[in-house]
């Protein structure tokens, strides 16, 4: 998910984070996650845009909570910042994982860390109605329904399981990354005039090279 206009506390999503840097994804797309070269540094993956195939079918289960889940986690929360998001799923960098990362204090806050793998959302509470974002779809908000509190079982990175309960914009990222670990984008909640609006819009871009 990406920062909302109206969460002041975190800066905006950053110009231009790469029309080139999409053709580079699309590559990075068919990598295996065990094939990056490991020099213990820190690696920020280009962000997969609406379109990829990755980013609407169902993620596989995260099986091995190993040294590779912790690089991958660690190279996740660094792309995210990156790219001023306050959520990013697995699928986004082009790995199908059931896996995703938030941090709704834009890492201004170590302890607003999440790891959330196999997620699922066990209870929802309440409505919000906020404009929403994703970091696949740069540059498109919707006003978004979602509940106002939610509650997530998830395996944390070494794989022990636990609950989570959010509100508010915490709630809303559970919502949207556990969505995107089913193949689902924020676009789906919207109305299908408005959807298909978008989807033209990003067609058009296609078309002219811009996406
Ligand atoms: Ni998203």
């Amino acid at each position: 998910m990406d920062v909302a206009r109206t969460f002041r506390a975190c800066p905006e999503q950053s110009e231009g984070s790469g029309n080139t840097e999409l053709k580079v994804g699309a590559t990075v797309v068919a990598r295996r996650p065990e094939a990056r070269v490991d020099n213990g540094r820190r690696m920020i993956y280009p962000i997969v845009k609406y379109g990829q195939e990755v980013l609407e079918k169902p993620s596989a289960p995260v099986t091995l909570f190993d040294g590779n889940l912790e690089k991958l986690v660690a190279d996740m929360f660094e792309t995210m910042y990156a790219a001023n998001g306050v959520g990013l799923a697995a699928p986004q960098i082009g790995i199908s994982l059931k896996l995703c990362v938030i941090d709704a204090s834009c890492g201004k806050d170590a302890n607003s860390r999440i790891v959330l793998a196999n997620p699922e959302v066990i209870t929802m509470e309440g409505e919000q109605a906020e404009e929403e974002g994703c970091l696949s779809l740069p540059d498109f908000r919707a006003k978004t329904t979602r509940p106002l509190h939610a509650t997530v079982r998830a395996q944390d990175i070494a794989g022990k399981e636990f609950n989570l309960s959010g509100e508010g914009l915490l709630a809303r990222a559970f919502c949207h990354e556990t969505d995107h670990l089913g193949g689902k984008l924020f676009i789906s909640h919207l109305s299908r005039l408005k959807r298909d609006s978008i989807k033209r819009q990003i067609r058009r871009m296609i078309k002219a090279g811009e996406w």
